[in-house]
């Protein structure tokens, strides 16, 4: 099960090179897919979800090709796309019984069924009756959510699911692909939020440019920033220099001057202590690092 990508590329009419030879081995549970705008994300997912045909490369999923079986495939996906609008004419339970239908639940009362727990399950059911775009940022998010899960796919991909939701609802998201990842169902989560992926996935792949630039567990992306973030206590003068210097994380004023994070292998001319990593701290370094932006002048 799972799914396997193999020498993926895509080169868009307009000759952009959006995905560049993507190799990646995707295991059933929650799977995070990191990167900065445009990295590639969307690109990779459309193609997975089969609404876009890839330039080259080869696709299985949960043992299907992706090319020669993409009915097959379409019937055990789920998916949110990034910019998922709701139109105007359907109430809430109205939109999801469509999307019941579209996803093969042809029996009214089997679907009027699924549509009520779904809406249970998401916390939606008190407004059920509520125009589908006159809910809120976080409710639309998890009506979302729910027509990809309705008919219970083995796949689900969602593209971004937590941007612009406030924490409390952003755990709740989470929490509710997390009890969907329980039966041995595959889920991609992209985002840039690293929180979301530290708190989720066990495995994950960080994108950038169009190529896969960490791919394994979110700990070992940790491991690679120990011993890589530092603390520096610098004057007010000093701080610019600094910031020409390393990769700035964050820098807070202490009244006489400033203590300012960075990530760097090495801290020269300056009295640095270094600092234990987070996952944030993690992705700067390995982004950096692979740029090779701030070793180079
Ligand atoms: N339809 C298109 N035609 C041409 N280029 C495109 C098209 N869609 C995306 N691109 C380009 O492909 C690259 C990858 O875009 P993509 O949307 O896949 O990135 P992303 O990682 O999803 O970014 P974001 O985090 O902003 O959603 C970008 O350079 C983008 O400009
Ligand atoms: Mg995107």
């Amino acid at each position: 099960m799972g799914i396997s990508i193999k020498n993926l590329n895509k080169v868009y009419p307009n000759g952009n090179h959006a995905l560049k030879d993507i190799n990646l081995e995707i295991p059933t549970g929650m799977f995070g897919l990191l990167g900065p705008n445009g990295a590639g994300k969307s690109t990779l997912m459309r193609i997975l979800v089969a609404l876009m045909e890839p330039s080259s490369g080869k696709v299985d999923i949960c043992g299907y090709d992706l090319m020669k079986q993409r009915k097959e495939i379409r019937a055990i996906l789920g998916y949110l796309p990034q910019d998922f609008r709701f139109f105007a004419k359907y109430k809430t339970y109205e939109f999801l019984d469509y999307a019941a239908r579209l996803s093969g639940i042809t029996r009214k009362s089997v679907r009027k069924q699924a549509v009520d727990e779904m809406l249970e399950n998401v916390g939606l059911f008190d407004v059920r009756d509520r125009y589908a775009n006159k809910l809120s940022g976080g409710m639309k998010r998890r009506l979302g959510i729910a027509q990809a899960l309705i008919h219970h796919p083995k796949v689900i991909i969602v593209d971004e699911p937590t941007t612009g939701l406030d924490p409390e609802e952003r755990i709740r998201f989470r929490n509710l692909l997390s009890e969907a990842s329980e039966n041995d169902v595959t889920i991609i989560l992209s985002t840039h939020i690293v929180g979301d992926i530290s708190s989720t996935c066990n495995c994950m792949a960080l994108m950038n440019k169009g190529e896969v630039s960490f791919y394994g567990a979110p700990q070992d992306m940790l491991k690679q920033a120990e011993g890589k973030v530092w603390r520096i206590r610098v004057s007010g003068d000093e701080l610019h220099k600094v910031d020409k210097l390393y990769p700035v994380i964050s820098t807070i004023p202490l009244g006489t001057g400033w203590e300012v994070q960075v990530v760097a292998d090495e801290v020269k001319g300056y009295d640095a202590e270094s600092y234990p990593p987070n996952l944030e701290h993690a992705y700067v370094y390995y982004m950096e690092n692979k740029l090779n932006r701030w070793t180079n002048d």
